[in-house]
C-alpha cells in the first residue's frame, strides 16, 4: 500500500504576516504541516498541485521553502497560475531556467505523473503540444502501471461559472490522451479551492480545499471564505484507492468508494 498527501493552493507570500481575503496563508500552512507530521503511519510523500505562492516572486518561494523544511515527508511540486517557473526554479532548484516543470516517477507498482498547466500571465491553464506529446509517450511506456495524474487546473468544469472561465483551455486534448492510454485511473487537481469528487469515463477526479482560503461550492458570484484549510490523505493498494479529507479542527472524513462517487455528465 502507498499513502500520500494531496495539498494545493498554498498562496504563500514573502511577508509571513500578510493576509489575503482576511486569511493568513502562512500560519494556516504551518497548521496543515503540523497535522500531516502527526499522521501515523507517516505518508510516503506529499504532492502540491500549484499556486505555491500568490505573486510568483522569488522571495515568496524562499519563504515557502523554509516553511516546508518542517514537513517530515518529501514533496513533489506542480505549478499553478499564480506561480512563476523562473522564480520557482531559482529558489527551489537553483536553476536559471523557465522550462516547464512536468515529470513522472514510480512508487511501488504505481506511476505518478505531474503536469505543468501554467500559462504564464494568464489565470487559465494549458497543456501545450510538446507536453502532450511527452505525456502520450510517458503513458505509453508505462502502460502496465496504474497511474495517478496531478495538475493545477480543473479539466472538467465544476459548474461555478467564474471559476470555470479560468479552467484548462484545452481539456479535450488532455482527456483524449488519457482515454487513448487507458492507464490513468486517478486525477488530482487544485485551483478551485474546494473539494470535489466524481468519476468520469472510469477515471476518479478529486480536487482538494486550499491550505489557505476557500471558495464555497454554493455561490455563482466570486466569493472567498475563511473556512478551514485542509488536505487529502490518499491510500492506494493494487487497483483500489481510498481517500480521506482532513479539515483543520475536524477529524478525518473518509471519502466514498469509487462505485459510490457521482458520475460526471459533460
Ligand atoms: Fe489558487
Amino acid at each position: 500500500m502507498v499513502s500520500f498527501i494531496h495539498i494545493s493552493d498554498l498562496h504563500i507570500l514573502e511577508d509571513p504576516e500578510a493576509t489575503q481575503y482576511g486569511v493568513n496563508c502562512y500560519y494556516r500552512l504551518e497548521g496543515v504541516i503540523a497535522e500531516i507530521n502527526a499522521l501515523q503511519p507517516r505518508p510516503s510523500f506529499a504532492i502540491i498541485t500549484g499556486d505555491l505562492v500568490s505573486d510568483g516572486r522569488e522571495g515568496s518561494y524562499h519563504r515557502l521553502k523554509s516553511l516546508l523544511h518542517s514537513l517530515k515527508v518529501p514533496v513533489h511540486f506542480a505549478l499553478g497560475n499564480h506561480d512563476s517557473r523562473r522564480a520557482f526554479r531559482q529558489a527551489f532548484l537553483n536553476e536559471a531556467s523557465e522550462e516547464p516543470l512536468y515529470t513522472s516517477f514510480d512508487h511501488g507498482d504505481l506511476h505518478f505523473v505531474i503536469l505543468d498547466s501554467l500559462k504564464e500571465g494568464k489565470p487559465t491553464g494549458e497543456i501545450d503540444r510538446d507536453q502532450l506529446s511527452w505525456l502520450r509517450s510517458d503513458l505509453d511506456k508505462n502502460r502496465a502501471k496504474p497511474t495517478l495524474l496531478f495538475i493545477h487546473h480543473q479539466i472538467l468544469p465544476i459548474r461555478i461559472r467564474w471559476l470555470d472561465e479560468l479552467k484548462l483551455e484545452n481539456p479535450d486534448d488532455l482527456l483524449g490522451a488519457l482515454e487513448e492510454a487507458g492507464n490513468v485511473r486517478w486525477v488530482f487537481y487544485g485551483h478551485v479551492h474546494q473539494s470535489r469528487l466524481w468519476r468520469y469515463k472510469g477515471i476518479f477526479f478529486a480536487s482538494v480545499p486550499s491550505t489557505g482560503f476557500q471558495v464555497p461550492d454554493h455561490s455563482q458570484t466570486m466569493m472567498v471564505t475563511d473556512d478551514p484549510p485542509g488536505f487529502r490523505l490518499v491510500e492506494v493498494w493494487g487497483k483500489g484507492l481510498r481517500t480521506a479529507l482532513k479539515l483543520l479542527g475536524s477529524g478525518l472524513q473518509p471519502g466514498p468508494s469509487f462505485e459510490a462517487l457521482p458520475i460526471y455528465i459533460r
